[in-house]
């Protein structure tokens, strides 16, 4: 071999792609699932201001909220309120995170002015129920506010896994609140506790929590799409050391999820049945007992060049499907763009991980 071959032979193995061919490589991945969000991001804020523009203050008869709720639901929306009052810390400590993504930072402040508006309804039931005065009410923002939400996990991928399993586990505590306010709740604790303009509280905040669901959800499948090992095991140690968020901050928070558990609103069992096992079925897979035999089998995959451990995911995850909701996903995008004009500037499209059963 001559000394110019060998130069040759260098240069073109220094060219070489990492990425074996037919697969996206890194950043090919990372521009796509970019592009996804802000289609998505300007989507959702069209869909937001036309449908779920709601005001906390205006849009409900509060003077008719009723003033003698048992003490049991009392707790639980002052609980709320506990909880949905730290959206500052929410939006403040993912931001820092995800700030490198346009789409997603953004739909981020977006998402945190829909919380605010949360806080804010919460806080009206208590005080036009007559359970807290505005002094107590004042003193325990304050006190409240003394403790500092942490993230659960420091990575935006696992963040848009928490971000799933909590919005629905939000929208679920929510629904079943309204459906103590409607009457439709068999525990005698909660048999007078029928109130209409608290069944429209639960039912708005609720449809507010499903559409974050959502998004979060179309989220989460461009990682499970285009990073399937990693997005499997993000996700089942998300689940596997999931809380929901502040409870570590709020004083008696026990008491409080004690009440909600006993209530049927949400306790292991709903959190299994219907948050964990929903999310993970609208994720293409089949149930957690099967995220949990299939992430070991992921695992134990040797990974010499990445592409390898990818061939365990088929087990676990439903891919053709995950890829059929991402396709539908940037056909909603282009709709979108087409309906401004964007696709005449810059158009999206969608173009297919190359990841195939072996
Ligand atoms: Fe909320
Ligand atoms: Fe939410």
């Amino acid at each position: 071999m001559t000394e110019i071959d060998a130069d040759l032979i260098n240069e073109l193995d220094g060219q070489r792609s990492a990425t074996p061919p037919g697969l996206l490589s890194k950043q090919e991945k990372d521009v796509l699932i970019e592009r996804a969000f802000v289609g998505l991001y300007r989507w959702y804020v069209s869909r937001s201001q036309t449908t779920r523009n709601w005001n906390p203050n205006t849009d409900f008869d509060w003077r008719s909220l009723r003033t003698d709720h048992s003490t049991e639901l009392n707790h639980i929306i002052e609980g709320f309120f506990a909880v949905e009052q730290y959206v500052p810390d929410y939006v403040l400590k993912l931001l820092q995170i995800i700030r490198r993504s346009y789409g997603r930072s953004h739909f981020h402040i977006r998402w945190g002015s829909e919380e605010e508006k949360h806080s804010d309804l919460w806080e009206n039931a208590l005080l036009f129920s007559r359970y807290r005065s505005p002094e107590w009410i004042a003193d325990y923002k304050v006190m409240l506010r003394e403790n500092e939400y942490d993230l659960p996990w420091d990575d935006p991928m696992s963040m848009i896994f928490y971000t799933v399993i909590q919005e629905r586990a939000t929208q679920v505590n929510y629904l079943n609140t309204g459906l103590i306010a409607a009457g439709k709740n068999d525990d005698p604790t909660y048999a007078d506790d029928v109130d209409p303009v608290l069944a429209q509280v639960a039912k708005v905040i609720a449809i507010d929590e499903a559409a974050h669901y959502n998004f979060f959800l179309e989220g989460a499948r461009l990682f499970l799409y285009y990073y399937p090992a990693e997005a499997l095991e993000a996700l089942h140690n998300v689940i596997k050391f999931f809380a929901m968020p502040a409870g570590n901050l709020i004083p008696n928070y026990d008491r409080f999820s004690e009440t909600v558990a006993r209530a049927c609103i949400y306790g292991p069992r709903e959190h299994l049945r219907d948050v964990v096992d929903v999310a993970l079925k609208n994720l293409s897979i089949e149930n957690y007992r099967a995220l949990r035999k299939g992430i070991n089998r992921i695992r134990q995959v040797p990974q010499t060049d990445g592409t390898m451990r990818d061939t365990g995911i088929f087990d676990v995850l439903d891919y053709d499907g995950v890829e059929k909701k991402v396709q539908k996903l940037f056909g909603r995008i282009e709709a979108y763009e087409q309906k401004v004009g964007f696709d005449e500037v810059d158009p999206t499209h969608f173009i297919a991980s190359g990841i195939t059963r072996p």
